[in-house]
């Protein structure tokens, strides 16, 4: 995979950095993957990375993935309230959700979270295969589906018995298949490209000033 593959490129940049700190020539460090820093809007770019392909646009991925929900949709009419795994062949996770609430969250969760395209998890989905187990990333997304489900169902439960909040894949990735670092915060509540102050836990939205 190509954001892995520059990943591993800057990690074994900075090792070999530290590894030469004492040598005269310095192994060039360059930016963040050009995913990370080119749709950041209002950040200077970090140094482009050789080879790597700019992604499409959010609303592009959006139009692509609205088509594949479409030929679903289509394909199991008059099934959409049945039971996910009852419908589709290969659920193992995303079990007590109805095939239409599958669809969505794969489009809404999965796709927007990470700013991909169905393709980039289903790579028979042109063949209309959409049960195959061939891609990797499909893998790590069921994971990260169960890594998800025991943070949401089991650990937030003992910190907050009542109200429990949830994580959802976009609360780490923020439509980036890898997280952004530490480096990338976004803006302060309430302050410019910022989230509005927070509504009270349990109560009535908190407007600014309260
Ligand atoms: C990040 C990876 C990822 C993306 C992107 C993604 N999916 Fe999925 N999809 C999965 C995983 C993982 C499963 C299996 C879930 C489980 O086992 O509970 C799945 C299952 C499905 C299934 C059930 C297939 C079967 O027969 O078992 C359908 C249909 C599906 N996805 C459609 C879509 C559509 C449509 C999109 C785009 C809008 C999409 N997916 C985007 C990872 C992804
Ligand atoms: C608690 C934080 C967290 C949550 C929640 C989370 N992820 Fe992740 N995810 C990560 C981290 C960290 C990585 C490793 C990224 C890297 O390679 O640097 C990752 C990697 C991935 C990858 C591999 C991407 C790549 O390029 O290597 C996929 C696919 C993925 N997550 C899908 C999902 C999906 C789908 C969900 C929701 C069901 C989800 N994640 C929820 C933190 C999270």
């Amino acid at each position: 995979m190509a954001s892995r593959r520059a990943q591993v490129l800057i990690g074994c940049g900075v090792l070999a950095l530290a590894c030469t700190k004492t040598t005269s020539t310095p192994t060039p460090v360059q930016g963040p993957p050009a995913t990370v820093t080119s749709t950041v809007p209002g950040q200077q770019p970090g140094a482009p990375v050789p080879n790597r392909r700019i992604p499409p646009s959010r609303d592009s991925l959006a139009k692509l993935r609205a088509n594949y929900v479409a030929q679903i949709m289509q394909q199991i009419a008059g099934h959409e309230n049945d039971p996910a795994e009852q419908v589709f062949k290969n659920v193992q996770v995303l079990k007590g959700i109805t095939a239409a609430q599958l669809v969505h969250t794969m489009d809404k969760q999965y796709g927007a979270a990470l700013s991909w395209n169905c393709t980039n998890c289903h790579r028979l989905a042109n063949q209309g295969n959409w049960a195959s187990d061939t891609s990797a990333d499909k893998k790590r997304a069921r994971f990260m589906q169960q890594m998800m489900n025991e943070i949401n169902t089991v650990q937030l439960p003992k910190l907050y018995p009542r109200d429990t909040p949830a994580v959802t894949c976009a609360t780490c990735h923020r439509g980036y298949n890898e997280p952004p670092n530490a480096d990338y915060l976004i803006p302060e509540r309430g302050k410019p490209g910022g989230l509005p102050l927070p509504p009270g836990r349990g109560g009535p939205p908190r407007g600014p000033g309260h």
